[in-house]
């Protein structure tokens, strides 16, 4: 039926492959489904819970993008984020470009389907403003399938000839959008991954491209970042990229076995990240390994003087405070000392007014010099997937 063009090109069919009863791979399903269902511990305020999800958007995109020194790369941006510069520094372009692509996914994803013109905004975004390779990381032809042949550095596999893209993409979609039998969804998720870097249908970027694929199938069978959670599946394939290769090249093999091979490392690692990241979504988790140390790396480095470490302090622990809240710890100051404290606090972006109601203040962290502790803290706790190299 296929015409074969590249020579060492070998097709295999895309198909759903049963775990064997009882293997671990279907206990791996299962124990993910039951992670889906699972109702989150809903103790943390909207607004922290949205810093900490822009905190992981960070780390996904920094983890997906394809950085030497990824560690020196993430403080670097962290003082970017902290000063909110601008300059156009190709390493921070790819790194927001990521961070502009999962929130088109989060926006788009529950009014879209996944189809060609979904895939061809995501890569559009991701590539914007890049440089060409072999020097950048942009492409040739935003949005468009590749017209030429390619390979893959670092692996011997060779994707199809370029006239086959399309067919072959518009097979990945109806596997995609098919209304298989909700337990198959992951297995799906796994297996439409390899098929798509296995097509690689761009020229440039299929890597990315790919990650937010999986991104947007996992909230699209149930992982509900609308709804207080959030997933980080990029740390699956880029803490450990030599795995990630290897993982992805044994799926080049096609067998059933190997097919489920590669569905069992990329679900384990799945698992692994889900109940990592559910655990900070447990205020009192949250609070004692994070939110406090961060305050108190802050006081240290006197990035914020005692008084305001007071204040803080109570705002990490009711989450919402009021002016009333800070009379009561200062109990001899003047209400204009406390509100010039709170605009003191307000201007270094520590504490912004509430929106629902403008006399109550929350915390924030995710811009100014409290993110550096908070960065040291997730490392501390194993959070930031990152690779030292
Ligand atoms: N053996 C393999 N079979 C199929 N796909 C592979 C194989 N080895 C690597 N890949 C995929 O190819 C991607 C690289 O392709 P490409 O350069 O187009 O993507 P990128 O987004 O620019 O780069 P990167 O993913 O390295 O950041 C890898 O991320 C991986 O997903
Ligand atoms: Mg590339």
């Amino acid at each position: 039926m296929l015409k074969i063009m590249v020579a060492n090109f070998r097709h295999i069919d895309l198909r759903l492959v049963d775990p064997p009863f009882g293997s671990s791979l279907n206990t791996l399903i299962l124990e993910l489904d039951y992670l889906r269902r699972k109702p989150l511990v809903g103790t943390t305020d909207p607004t922290i819970f949205f810093q900490l999800k822009n905190i992981f958007h960070l780390l996904e995109s920094i983890g997906s993008a394809r950085i030497e020194g990824n560690r020196t790369t993430l403080a670097d941006y962290i003082e970017r984020k902290i000063e909110g510069s601008k300059s156009k520094d190709e390493r921070f372009l790819e790194i927001e470009n990521n961070e502009r692509a999962l929130d088109f996914i989060e926006e788009n994803i529950n009014y879209r389907k996944i189809d060609r013109a979904f895939l061809s905004e995501i890569h559009k975004i991701i590539t914007k403003d890049l440089s060409l390779p072999p020097k950048g990381e942009g492409s040739r032809n935003p949005g468009e399938y590749r017209k030429n042949n390619v390979s893959i550095g670092g692996t011997k596999f060779i994707p199809p000839d370029f006239t086959q893209v399309e067919s072959y993409m518009e097979e990945l979609f109806r596997f995609i959008n098919k209304n298989d039998p909700p337990q198959y969804n992951l297995l799906k998720t796994a297996i439409a991954h390899h098929r798509f870097v296995w097509i690689h249908p761009f020229d440039n970027g299929n890597g990315r491209v790919v990650r937010l694929l999986t991104y947007a199938m996992l909230i699209l069978y149930g992982f509900r970042v609308d709804r207080g959670r959030i997933i980080n599946p990029t740390a699956v394939f880029c803490s450990d990229r030599k795995k990630y290769y290897h993982y992805l090249s044994v799926a080049d093999n096609g067998t059933d076995r190997d097919i489920l091979i590669w569905c069992e490392y990329v679900l384990k690692g799945l698992k692994n990240e889900i109940n990592k990241i559910d655990k900070l979504l447990d205020y009192k988790y949250l609070e004692r390994k994070i939110l406090l140390p961060a305050l108190k790396f802050a006081l240290e480095r006197k990035y914020i003087t005692e008084k305001e470490y007071k204040i803080l302090l109570l705002a990490v622990k009711k989450q919402v405070i009021r002016a009333s809240d800070i009379k009561s710890i200062f109990p001899d100051k003047l209400p204009a000392e406390i509100s010039r404290m709170i605009r003191r606090l307000k201007n270094k972006k520590m504490l912004k007014a509430d929106e629902q109601e403008s006399r109550r203040y929350v915390l924030m962290f995710e811009n100014n010099y409290l993110l550096r502790g908070i960065i040291e803290a997730l490392d501390k706790e194993d959070f930031l997937p990152i690779p030292i190299n």
